[in-house]
């Protein structure tokens, strides 16, 4: 299980979040970024935080650390904004709570301190977990002294908002088009060789386990429920050939230099001529 805290201080709102993260003091005295149970997408979106976030951490792709956060509404009062406010108290009880990484740099695309290698196990990951939320428009990525962190896998896992249509989802080619990434020589090729082989059932089963029961369709057993995702992501790591060729072809690509135009091409015609190559323009 995740480790269990309960909150108490409500600090602020993350207003860059959609889904309008809080900011939380807990009695560990950590501080922490609260996904709420009853904001929009639903509790689905924090399985898929736990299911992905964990399975990242155990294949050694750095995510801050999670845990459950007990809230109670009480503690709500102080918060002016009135819908936030209600999106608090609605999520009385249990959330989950992402280790607060106080002076993190959101991500810019292009930045230097990703290597080819990381950026192949990223990509790789994000193909097997279906994560369309890692775009260069809303990378979902800190950097933290220095380090990448993932964050953001609420959107991953989206065969688990219709059950029925899953089946679908194992097969299907990954849009790496506008990853994050895709310009940093993602090493696909090597992640697959590297990562592949440690997704086994018995770490899916350990990642599955740390979902609280709570969050679960509650139509069956959790058991049965955490056998379902078992199965899907298994297909999917076994179905690589129908999306894994066009990935590491994506990543060759790099993106097709359609963000990073070649120098001078974006260039308006009234600015006149690039200057020499070396030199910095004022
Ligand atoms: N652990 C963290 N430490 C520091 N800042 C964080 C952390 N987690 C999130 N943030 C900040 O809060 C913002 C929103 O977080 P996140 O992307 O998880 O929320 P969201 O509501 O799911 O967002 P989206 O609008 O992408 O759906 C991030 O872009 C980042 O700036
Ligand atoms: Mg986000």
């Amino acid at each position: 299980m995740l480790p269990a805290v309960t909150a108490t201080r409500y600090v602020i709102p993350l207003r860059e979040g959609g889904s309008l993260p809080g900011l939380m003091e807990a009695d560990d005295l950590g501080t922490y970024v609260v996904k709420w149970r009853a904001a929009g997408q639903g509790v689905r979106v924090l399985v898929a935080e736990v299911v992905c976030g964990e399975l990242a951490r155990a294949l050694g792709l750095p995510v801050p650390a999670l845990v459950t956060v007990d809230v109670a509404p009480e503690l709500a009062v102080g918060e002016p904004d009135h819908e936030v406010q209600e999106l608090l108290q609605r999520s009385a009880g249990r959330n989950l709570g992402l280790d607060y990484l106080p002076g993190a740099l959101d991500f810019e695309a292009g930045a230097d301190g990703v290597d080819g290698g990381l950026a192949g196990r990223v990509l790789w990951f994000d193909a097997l977990v279906g994560n369309v939320d890692r775009s260069w428009r809303n990378p979902n990525m800190l950097f933290w002294h220095g380090r990448l962190q993932l964050i953001d896998h609420g959107a991953a896992l989206t065969f688990h908002h219709h059950w029925p249509g899953a089946a679908a989802a194992v097969a299907r080619p990954y849009d790496a088009a506008s990853h994050a990434l895709i310009e940093c020589e993602p090493d696909v090729g090597a992640a697959d060789s590297a990562l592949a082989p440690q997704v086994t059932p018995e770490l899916l089963r350990a990642v599955l386990s740390q979902v609280p029961d709570e969050w679960l369709d509650a139509d069956e057993p959790p058991a049965v429920v955490r056998d379902r995702y078992l199965d899907q992501l298994t297909a999917r790591l076994l179905a690589r050939q129908a999306w894994l060729p066009g990935l590491i072809e994506a990543a060759a690509a790099g993106g097709a230099g359609r963000r990073r135009a070649p120098r001078g091409q974006n260039r308006p015609s009234w600015l006149g001529p690039p200057p020499p190559e070396g030199v910095t323009q004022r």
